[in-house]
C-alpha cells in the first residue's frame, strides 16, 4: 500500500480511537493535539521499516527461522554423520536411485549446488549454509516449504531416511 493508503486505512482510525480515548478521559482535543503529535513524531522512527525504506544493514543472506516447536528438538541418531552405511543410503536417496519419486539433485545437483530446475535453493557446499541446523534441515525436508519449489517428504520418507539424506548432504560442505 501507498502512504496515502496507509493514512487513510490506519492513521485516520487510529487517531480517531485515541481521540475518543482522550475525551473519555476528560481531555479534549485541543490538549489532546501536542500529545498526538509528540506521539506521532516518535512513531516516525518506526515508520521507515513499515514502508520498507529503512537505511539499516541490509538482512543476512541466511536469516533464521523459526522452527515449529515439534521440530526444535529433532536431533541426527548419533554417530551417523560418518557412518558409512548411513551416507551410502542417503547418497541413494538424494540421487534418486532409491526411490526415482524422491530425486533432490534434480534440483539441489549432484555436488549440492541448485540445478536449473532448482533456482533458488541454497548452495549445500556453502559453509554458511551448512551451518544451518539439523532440526531446521529435517523440518524443511519433512513439510517443505511454502510458496517455493521445495515440497514435504514426510509420505515419501521415513524419519530414518530424512536424517540418512541430511547426514549425506553434510558431506557437501566438507
Ligand atoms: C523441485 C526442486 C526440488 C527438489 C526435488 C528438492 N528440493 Fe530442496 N529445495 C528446493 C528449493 C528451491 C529450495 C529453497 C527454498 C527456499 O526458497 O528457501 C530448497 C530447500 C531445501 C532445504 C533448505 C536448505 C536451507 O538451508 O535453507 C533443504 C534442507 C532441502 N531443500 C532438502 C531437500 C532434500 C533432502 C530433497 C530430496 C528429498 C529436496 N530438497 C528436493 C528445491 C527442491
Amino acid at each position: 500500500m501507498n502512504i496515502q493508503q496507509f493514512c487513510r486505512k490506519r492513521v485516520c482510525p487510529a487517531v480517531e480511537v485515541v481521540l475518543k480515548g482522550f475525551q473519555n478521559w476528560g481531555i479534549g482535543v485541543f490538549p489532546a493535539t501536542p500529545i498526538l503529535a509528540v506521539a506521532f513524531f516518535i512513531s516516525l522512527g518506526f515508520a521507515p521499516p513499515i514502508f520498507g525504506a529503512s537505511d539499516k544493514e541490509p538482512a543476512p543472506s541466511y536469516p533464521s527461522v523459526e522452527i515449529p516447536p515439534e521440530y526444535q528438538d529433532k536431533q541426527m541418531p548419533k554417530g551417523w554423520r560418518t557412518d558409512s552405511k548411513v551416507l551410502t543410503a542417503g547418497e541413494a536417496i538424494y540421487e534418486g536411485s532409491a526411490n526415482p519419486d524422491v530425486n533432490c539433485a534434480g534440483c539441489h545437483g549432484i555436488d549440492g549446488k541448485p540445478t536449473r530446475k532448482g533456482k533458488g535453493a541454497p548452495d549445500l557446499s556453502d559453509p554458511q549454509v551448512a551451518q544451518k541446523s539439523d532440526a531446521l534441515w529435517f523440518w524443511e525436508i519433512s513439510e517443505g516449504k511454502r510458496r517455493t519449489k521445495m515440497r514435504g517428504h514426510v509420505k515419501h520418507l521415513t524419519e530414518e531416511q530424512r536424517w540418512q539424506v541430511i547426514a549425506y548432504m553434510r558431506t557437501f560442505a566438507q
